[in-house]
């Protein structure tokens, strides 16, 4: 039995793991513990308190996949619910679809008894708008005097490693089932009705239970073109470890970044992370660049480790 996260995820893969110990699947596992991340107002990419798009509307994207009976349901452009990783679950379960969108997401939750709120927290509004205010010098706002608390640049550039960018968590219980949930509020100050890769099966999340799972957090676009979770569990199936799986996609990745997302020496210079759980049991995390951390759950506790970067610097 063993669950991981992204590393913002510490709490979900521990709380994954104690939901198993107590008797529920790994789909209870995921869900339970994604759903401790989309209520923390600190987290600024995932549920409540995640920053809005460009018109200050927080919208959030989420996904379940369930091994046992290799079904997945999500949500997306999700507003005014600040828990879509279980209203995904339930499009999973209660519907023959996979994916439900913007008001018809909102109206299914509500129907669903989930509760109507604001989901844009004082620091969130806060550091919106003084995004729109230096977004430009050809518009009417007059710059605001610059605050590296409010700059959403700087504070990711600063505190990325440390707060992170949407949640993933996977768990496989004693005998073999494995779930994963990918859960996000998405870039920040995205376009209306932007989509990242979070909800979308099989580029933010996948797992088939006869190989293993894999998510990822970080630019969805990318992951959205290589269909990267998808990917990963397939190399697995031919043979890689989780390790050579999630690098040789990020390899893959890399090498077909568009021009404006490479840097002076063309790499990519986007981020993105894969966490990978093997049906045996074995775990990988890998990032374009480090140091970023994997959280694992097993018997011996809950800990971070390292994950593998693509990129040495
Ligand atoms: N990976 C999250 C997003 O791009 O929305």
């Amino acid at each position: 039995m063993k669950s991981i996260a992204s590393h913002n995820g510490k709490v979900a893969s521990d709380q994954a793991f104690q939901t198993m110990v107590a008797g529920g699947s790994p789909l209870d596992g995921v869900v339970a513990g994604v759903t401790l991340v989309e209520d923390d107002p600190n987290e600024l990419t995932v549920g409540y308190g995640g920053l809005p798009n460009e018109d200050g509307v927080v919208q959030l994207d989420a996904a379940v996949m369930d091994g046992a009976s290799h079904r997945g349901g999500a949500v997306a452009a999700l507003e005014g619910v600040r828990h879509p990783t279980p209203v995904a679950r339930l499009v999973m379960e209660q519907t023959r679809r996979v994916m439900l969108a913007g008001e018809g997401a909102r109206r299914f939750a509500l129907a669903n008894g989930f509760a109507e709120e604001n989901l844009l927290t004082e620091k969130a509004r806060r550091m919106w708008h003084y995004w729109r205010r230096r977004r430009s010098g050809i518009d009417d706002w007059r710059d605001p005097p610059a605050d590296d608390d409010l700059d959403a640049h700087k504070y990711f550039q600063q505190e990325f490693y440390k707060t992170g960018g949407t949640i993933h968590c996977s768990a496989i219980d004693s005998t073999g089932n494995i779930a994963c949930a990918t859960s996000t509020s998405g870039h920040s100050f995205k376009l209306c009705g932007r989509v990242g890769d979070s909800p979308i099966i099989g580029a933010g999340l996948y797992v088939d239970n006869d190989v293993g799972s894999c998510g990822g957090i970080g630019h969805g676009e990318a992951a959205m073109r290589h269909v990267a979770s998808f990917a990963v569990v397939e190399l697995m199936r031919q043979g890689r470890s989780p390790l050579e799986a999630g690098l040789e996609v990020l390899q893959r990745i890399n090498d077909k970044a568009l021009p404006e997302e490479r840097d002076e020496q063309g790499r990519a210079k986007f981020e993105l992370q894969l966490f990978i759980l093997a049906s045996d049991g074995q775990h990988a995390g890998v990032a374009m660049r480090g140091p970023k951390e994997i959280a694992v759950s097993d018997a011996g506790g809950t800990n971070l480790e390292l994950c593998t970067p693509l990129w040495e610097e």
